[in-house]
């Protein structure tokens, strides 16, 4: 079995005391923070960008987990990359070239996703499964955080772990939406490893949170 891993979302964090709060969710035990770049095009809303990534590089030595929810995701990577992502995912609906685009993430020494939004279907990752370290499943529509997590999605993460496991795949599975007390147990059921939560972190007690959603690995 993959190492199973909790990515908090800072997008639902309290920005007035960010770093605080990813120290704690280092100290709880988890091992990615996950950042949330929003554009305002390829979703309605915007979040942050360089500025934020580079103050809380220095907050700790987790993974930083950046999730490119933007267009031409290209333009902005290698400035991303500089300051401090580890991984960067970036959307298939957003690519022209997909495995060239993998490929010039990770020739900059960095791990790179590929991500899928709810109606893309996930056969449509598998030519690239091959390029990719991660493929990031969406289970709620991205733009925003605390939706309800989407019960379709779970057969699609079933196909892709089955589809990694029988071409012998490095490949991690990620998800990202609607992941709680509640509903983590069907996504790990389902194969994913690398598991997002905003809300069901950063509401209430932030290490105690961490801990519950860590019991269920
Ligand atoms: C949604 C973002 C998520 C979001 C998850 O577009 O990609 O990472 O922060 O938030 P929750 O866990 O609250 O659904
Ligand atoms: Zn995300």
């Amino acid at each position: 079995m993959r190492e199973r891993i909790l990515a908090p979302s800072i997008l639902a964090a309290d920005f007035t005391i960010l770093g605080e709060q990813i120290e704690q969710i280092d100290k709880a035990g988890a091992k990615y923070l996950h950042f949330d770049v929003m554009d305002g095009k390829f979703v309605p809303c915007i979040s942050f960008g360089f500025p934020v990534l580079e103050t809380i590089r220095k907050a700790s030595k987790l993974v930083y987990d950046v999730h490119l929810m933007i267009e031409e995701p290209g333009r902005y990577i290698p400035e991303f990359v500089r300051l401090g992502a580890d991984l960067v995912c970036v959307h298939l609906e957003t690519l022209k070239n997909p495995a060239e685009e993998l490929q010039s993430i990770k020739s900059l020494g960095v791990k790179a996703g590929l991500a899928i939004n709810p109606e893309t279907p996930v056969e449509s990752v598998y030519p690239y499964l091959e390029y990719a370290d991660m493929v990031l499943i969406m289970t709620v529509h991205p733009g925003f955080g605390g939706q309800k997590y989407i019960d379709d999605c779970t057969a699609k993460i079933k196909s892709l772990h089955e589809e990694i496991e029988r071409r012998g795949l490095n490949v991690d599975i990620e998800v990202d939406g609607g992941i709680n007390e509640e509903t983590i147990q069907t996504v790990l059921d389902a194969g994913a490893n690398v598991i997002v939560a905003g809300s069901a972190v950063f509401n209430g007690d932030i290490e105690a949170n961490v801990k519950k959603l860590m019991e269920k690995f």
